[in-house]
């Protein structure tokens, strides 16, 4: 078994000037721009919790419900919130900072979930994580429960699309004025 490690020690913060080229056709800032740093983050602080060189497996729903203007500092902040064997999930709370005025918003959440790799490119074993706060608590349970639900939803998917691809023409028509797919 691996040692154990306190959420808190993986913590990290990275800032980033807004520039003119992570500008999207409405002069906001490009999505992509700050899935790219969302996804920085979340590799500083799996390495820094694991000591190993880790990759992004899945990206969790992430919502922009609020635009981030050229020129604002970007500020995330990441910290391991979850660890199953050899994945980790990073919580990344992400802030807008108007630098004119200092107004600091709360953009968004983010999660992110890693795979700590070996020298031959494998998955490896990461460490126990030790969550002390009450908010690292709920967010260690909030990344199970996630996890749990993720692998739920796969199989019933599959299930479902299964019974899709073996549907005959009439019946994907027949499909396709059902108000809802879902049956329970
Ligand atoms: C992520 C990756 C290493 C997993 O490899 P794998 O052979 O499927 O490994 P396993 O099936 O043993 O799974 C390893 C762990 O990853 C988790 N995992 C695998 N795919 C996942 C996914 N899509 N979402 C969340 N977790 C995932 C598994 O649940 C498992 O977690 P656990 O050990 O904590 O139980 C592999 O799919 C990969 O290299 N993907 C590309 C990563 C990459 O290049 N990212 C950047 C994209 S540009």
């Amino acid at each position: 078994m691996s040692d154990s490690k306190r959420a808190s020690a993986s913590r990290v913060e990275i800032a980033q000037i807004m520039q003119p080229n992570d500008a999207n056709f409405l002069g906001k800032v490009f999505g992509g721009a700050v899935l790219a740093m969302i996804d920085l983050c979340a590799y500083a602080a799996s390495s820094k919790h694991s000591g190993r060189v880790c990759v992004t497996a899945s990206f969790d729903r992430v919502d922009f419900h609020e635009p981030i203007n050229v020129g604002e500092l970007v500020t995330m902040i990441g910290q391991v919130s979850f660890v199953g064997r050899t994945s980790l999930e990073v919580t990344i709370e992400i802030y807008a900072q108007n630098l004119l005025t200092s107004d600091k918003r709360h953009t968004n959440t983010a999660q992110v979930t890693m795979v700590a790799l070996d020298a031959n490119g494998k998955p490896v074993p990461v460490p126990q994580l030790i969550p002390e706060t009450r908010e690292e608590k709920l967010r260690y349970l909030q990344g199970k429960l996630r996890r749990e639900l993720r692998s739920l939803q796969r199989a019933e998917y599959e299930t479902q699309a299964a019974v899709f691809a073996s549907a005959s023409e009439e019946e994907l028509d027949r499909l396709l004025t059902t108000p809802t797919l879902l049956t329970k």
